[in-house]
């Protein structure tokens, strides 16, 4: 079974998806985290998120992939483990900008229905039941106010460690999300299969319980 959970940035989407996949024992691709790798290898090695030939270079010379320590998911690149590198504000700045050239959404889409083939999944993204998992069974679209999204960024950051002003939080949240909304290939939408879940005033555990109800329910 193939389960994508699309939606805007701070949504809770991770948080969710990996606590779906814990309760059906299905395998969680974090599909963000990947884009996130490159971007993170982009500023290291001072690559211009605008140039698409360079980027395309650079992700067809790493290789990322999941690893699983005691339920807890790492992203590793190239047997560096950047999961906590990728979540650096500088990377959540440019993210959006990489992911938006056609040629690096293809490398990643083809990496992701890889990784799927032949397992259950919940995979959580922008595109995926679009793009990634078309003949997924379900196909949730979470959501939340703004407002309450950036909240939600910023009780992330300060626990990661980072004091980030609600203002810097917001402006960075609109402009991805504009970025993602906007672009030609893979861009975030609202499917008409998609089951819209709006988690503005529900918590992690409500979505999650309502996702399973649905699933259940057939
Ligand atoms: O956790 P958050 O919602 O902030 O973002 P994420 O899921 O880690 O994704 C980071 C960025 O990667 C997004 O803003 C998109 O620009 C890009 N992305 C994408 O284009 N397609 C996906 N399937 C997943 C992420």
């Amino acid at each position: 079974m193939k389960i994508a959970i699309d939606g805007p940035a701070g949504a809770g989407k991770s948080t969710v998806a990996r606590r779906l996949a814990q309760e059906l024992g299905f395998v969680y691709i974090d599909t963000g985290a990947m884009y996130r790798v490159l971007t993170w290898k982009a500023l290291q090695k001072k690559v211009d998120p605008e140039n698409a030939e360079a980027l395309y270079e650079l992700a067809n010379s790493i290789k990322i992939h999941f690893e699983y320590h005691s339920g807890q998911q790492k992203v590793i690149c190239d047997g560096e483990d950047l999961t906590a590198a990728v979540r650096l504000p500088e990377v959540s700045a440019m993210v959006s900008t990489v992911a938006s050239h056609p040629a690096i959404r293809k490398i990643m889409v083809e990496q992701q229905q890889e990784m799927a083939h032949n397992i259950s999944v919940v995979m959580d993204g922008r595109d995926i039941g679009e793009c990634v998992l078309p003949d997924a069974e379900y196909k949730f679209f979470l959501t939340a106010s703004l407002e309450e999204r950036t909240h939600r960024r910023a009780a992330e950051l300060d626990s990661s460690g980072f004091t980030i002003d609600y203002e810097t939080i917001l402006h960075d949240i609109t402009q991805r999300d504009k970025r993602d909304s906007e672009r030609e290939v893979g861009s975030l939408k609202i499917l008409a299969e998609s089951i819209v879940i709006d988690s503005s005033n529900l918590s992690i555990e409500q979505v999650l319980q309502k996702m399973l109800a649905i699933i259940r329910e057939e």
